[in-house]
């Protein structure tokens, strides 16, 4: 029987922890939420003692989820153990989740601690937080470096202490398929114990080897893999969750391995985390990216029409894919809208949400004649225009021509309509001025892009933009609209709203 892979989610730890991957509480907790219904087994909500944000959305998310076990990260430290353990004690499955280094470049140089203090070390913290929570994992970081002598003292103390979960990091994404496979190997046959825990895997993709290495360890033995979505992370990032995932399912009797993931959640969470974080998936990016099932050439397009699988070893389907077909139009109703909500899998909108989705629409169908299931993610993800925020977009006129140009903006400030106008380099410039103008504040505008939903000359614009404070906190904001300049414009109210909240 094919063995059963645990697949331990760090893209709110991981993922979060690298540069321009912040996210807001409401966004973790959204994503959290959206990795339930892709049944991860386990969701690493963060590093509750690295900060208060990180500590309340542990707590929250550990209040939150059923039907995974949340973890906390912990240094070797009773102190962050203890915060750990108060942000997920309150969850159905908590772990904690202790790390400490184990190569002798990271214990002379960045611990100063001395082999026998690391051991030490180890076993204390894991005997600690076992007064705590049952299932407690702990990583050896830097481990695919380490002595294997020293790593095997190492896993073995923990195991003594009481560890449920042993993970192996090549933190620097140093190793190859072949080294790793083999390190499981030394490790599962030498390890006292290493047969009644946990193995796990983690891999980040310095030299592009996140993925591979991850299943090599699969065949190693390691029963679960942590991985991120669209494998976001320090660096390069880490091995990326639809692609290992994707790759046990295609080559189920190659690895005799399998997943509890529902694969048909995939592309609508990594559409989640590129909305959150404002980085588009890259066109070529495997499973989910735009031209991952596009056939361009005469030939491929030939053979595919005349068989799909000769050169298709998926199916966009098995990821959730939307089929880009027309599927509403302006005689659609709310009703049939509602239903088609429902059949693309987002069931529970409020009455309230659902109204405010169907007004888009109708406006969408005024310039679009016809909408895809595409042009409908787009909508479904564009939060910018609910009523509960601050300000919203009233109207806006725009006159320019090369090189300069002059933005009238209005916006509803709570009730009461205000107007500015600013001039700048483009249309876009001058309405982001007049905007801070309107608000009363600066911010600090560090990226800003634009792509199309779908093809056409009527296409909906999809912006974002990230916007900080100069007294810090940075947001990602996003906006759609068949208009790009008033894509633009909502996507940066997005962000003033996320920013004063
Ligand atoms: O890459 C790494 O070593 C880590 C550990 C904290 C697990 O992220
Ligand atoms: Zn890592």
């Amino acid at each position: 029987m094919a063995r059963q892979i645990k697949i331990f989610d760090t893209t709110l730890r991981d993922g979060e922890q690298s540069p321009g991957c912040s996210m807001h509480i409401n966004e973790k907790i959204e994503l959290a939420l959206q990795l339930e219904r892709l049944k991860t087994d386990v969701i690493e909500a963060g590093f509750a003692a690295s900060s208060q944000g990180d500590f309340d959305s542990v707590k929250v998310i550990a209040g939150r989820i059923k039907d995974c076990t949340v973890a906390s990260l912990s240094r070797a430290l009773t102190a962050d153990i203890d915060k750990s353990y108060e942000a997920v004690k309150r969850a159905v499955s908590p772990r904690i989740h202790i790390f400490l280094a184990t190569s002798d470049l990271h214990m002379k140089y960045k611990l100063k601690m001395s082999g026998d203090e690391v051991l030490r070390r180890i076993e204390e913290s894991v005997r600690y937080a076992k007064t705590k929570v049952s299932d407690v994992e702990f990583s050896a970081e830097d481990a695919s470096r380490s002595g294997r002598d020293f790593l095997v003292k190492a896993f073995s103390a923990a195991v003594k202490a009481g560890a449920t979960v042993l993970n192996i990091p090549d933190t620097v994404g140093y190793c190859t398929p072949d080294e790793m496979r083999d390190l499981v190997r030394f490790i599962r046959e030498n390890v006292e114990g290493a047969d009644k825990v946990e193995l796990s895997a983690h891999n980040h993709n310095d030299l592009g080897l996140a993925v591979a290495n991850s299943l090599a360890m699969i065949e190693g033995g390691v029963t679960q893999v942590e991985c991120t979505v669209n494998g976001i992370g320090e660096r390069a990032g880490n091995a990326s969750l639809e692609e290992i995932v994707m790759g046990l399912h295609t080559r189920p009797y190659l690895y005799d391995a399998k997943t509890r993931i529902n694969t048909k959640e995939i592309y609508k969470t990594c559409r989640l985390v590129s909305n959150i974080i404002g980085v588009n998936i890259h066109p070529t990016k495997p499973i989910v990216g735009q031209n991952a099932f596009a056939h361009e050439s005469g030939i491929h397009q030939h053979g595919v029409l005349a068989k799909k699988e000769t050169y298709e070893i998926l199916s966009p389907e098995t990821v959730g894919i939307p089929e880009n077909k027309i599927v509403l139009g302006k005689h659609s109703g709310k009703h049939a809208f509602s239903e088609h909500l429902k059949d693309m899998g987002y069931g529970g909108i409020s009455a309230e949400r659902m109204q405010e989705l169907f007004d888009e629409f109708k406006r969408l169908c005024d310039v679009k004649k016809s909408v895809s299931n595409r042009d409908l993610e787009a909508l479904l993800a564009n939060k910018s225009q609910e009523k509960s925020l601050k300000y919203t977009l009233e109207n806006f006129v725009i006159n320019c021509k090369k090189g300069n140009a002059y933005a009238a903006v209005s916006i509803n400030c709570g009730g009461e309509i205000k107007t500015e106008i600013h001039d700048g380099d483009g249309p876009i410039d001058g309405a982001f001025m007049a905007i801070d103008k309107i608000v009363g504040k600066s911010f600090v505008l560090s990226d800003y892009g634009v792509q199309s939903v779908t093809e056409g000359k009527e296409a909906l614009g999809e912006s974002y933009v990230k916007l900080s404070l100069a007294e810090g906190g940075s947001v990602v904001g996003r906006g759609v609209s068949t208009d790009v300049i008033e894509s633009g414009i909502l996507a940066y109210i997005d962000a003033v709203n996320k920013l004063l909240n």
